[in-house]
């Protein structure tokens, strides 16, 4: 329905949305307009009574090569900080209740790797390119990388990473857990991702998005705490159609026909 310019939006698949990051000529640089328009296409997912799940993707040669570092290099301290630049990347975490599948091949650098790690699941193919390089434009990682990269690989190895600017295979990321899963070409991760995609739009969306919710929990809150939320999530849902439906198909030896209430 859009006229996007740096992205392409579609849905291959029943219940799955994909959006194609499309800047070709600087790698999937991810300047201010192409986030925006980024943003755009998954609310709009979000809205969408037809989507269940999302697949993020870039091209073969490159996921996304970072920030724009044509766009920032003239930035004053001042305007980053009155404008919160970066900040709007972080709707892709709090506007998308629905599943993100980030499908990653070739450069996913700087604000490309983040990106990539805010999504719920990563795939990527063996030979990936991930890394953290701003150390060697004499700054630091301003979409999350310090934080999430640090969670996902630990201290010893995220502060080597971030402090030498060195990059890291797609096959190291699936080894250090970076990764769900790791895939032998671009064809075949993207089927991969969008077979996962539509696993998941298969099942109750209520229960998908509690699940995605609960998960995301373990990310902010100490054990617990963490452990009650997703008990009282948990409960809630017995309240839902979906919990009788699922279960009573299972006695039945049925497939279940959700209602997703
Ligand atoms: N921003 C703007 N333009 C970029 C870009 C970026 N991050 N990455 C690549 N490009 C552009 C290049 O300038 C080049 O444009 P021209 O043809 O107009 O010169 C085009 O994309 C193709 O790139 P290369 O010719 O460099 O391609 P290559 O195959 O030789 O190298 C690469 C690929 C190793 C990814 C190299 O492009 C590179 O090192 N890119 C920068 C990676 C980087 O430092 N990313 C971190 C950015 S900082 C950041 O992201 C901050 C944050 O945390 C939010």
């Amino acid at each position: 329905s859009h006229n996007y310019e740096y992205i392409q939006v579609s849905e291959p698949r029943p219940g799955v949305g994909q959006v194609t990051l499309n800047r070709p000529k600087a790698l999937n640089a991810l300047c201010t307009p192409l986030i925006n328009e980024l943003n755009s296409a998954l609310r709009e997912f979000q809205s969408s009574d037809s989507i269940s799940a999302v697949v993020l993707t870039g091209s073969e040669r490159a996921f996304a090569a970072g920030a724009d570092i044509k766009e920032m290099a003239p930035l004053t301290f001042s305007a980053a900080y009155r404008g919160n630049f970066i900040e709007s990347w972080s709707e892709l975490t709090t506007a998308l209740k629905k599943p993100l599948i980030a499908a990653v091949s070739g450069h996913a650098l700087g604000g490309g790797c983040e990106l990539a790690l805010m999504a719920d699941i990563l795939y990527c193919t063996r030979g990936a390119n991930f890394g953290q390089p701003e150390i060697k434009l004499g700054t630091i990682p301003g979409a999350g990388g310090s934080q999430r990269l640090t969670r996902a690989v630990g201290k010893s190895k995220a502060m080597e990473l971030i402090l030498t600017g060195k990059s890291f295979s797609g096959e190291e990321a699936e080894r250090w857990g970076v990764a769900a899963r790791v895939f032998e070409s671009y064809e075949e991760l993207l089927k991969g991702a969008l077979d996962t995609a539509e696993t998941i739009a298969g099942y109750s969306r209520v229960a998908v998005q509690a699940a995605k919710e609960v998960v995301n929990k373990s990310q902010d809150l100490a054990l617990r705490d963490g452990v009650e939320y997703e008990r009282r999530v948990f409960h809630a849902l017995f309240g839902s159609q979906d919990q009788k439906i699922g279960m009573k198909a299972f006695a039945e030896k049925k497939k279940p026909e959700w209602s997703h209430q």
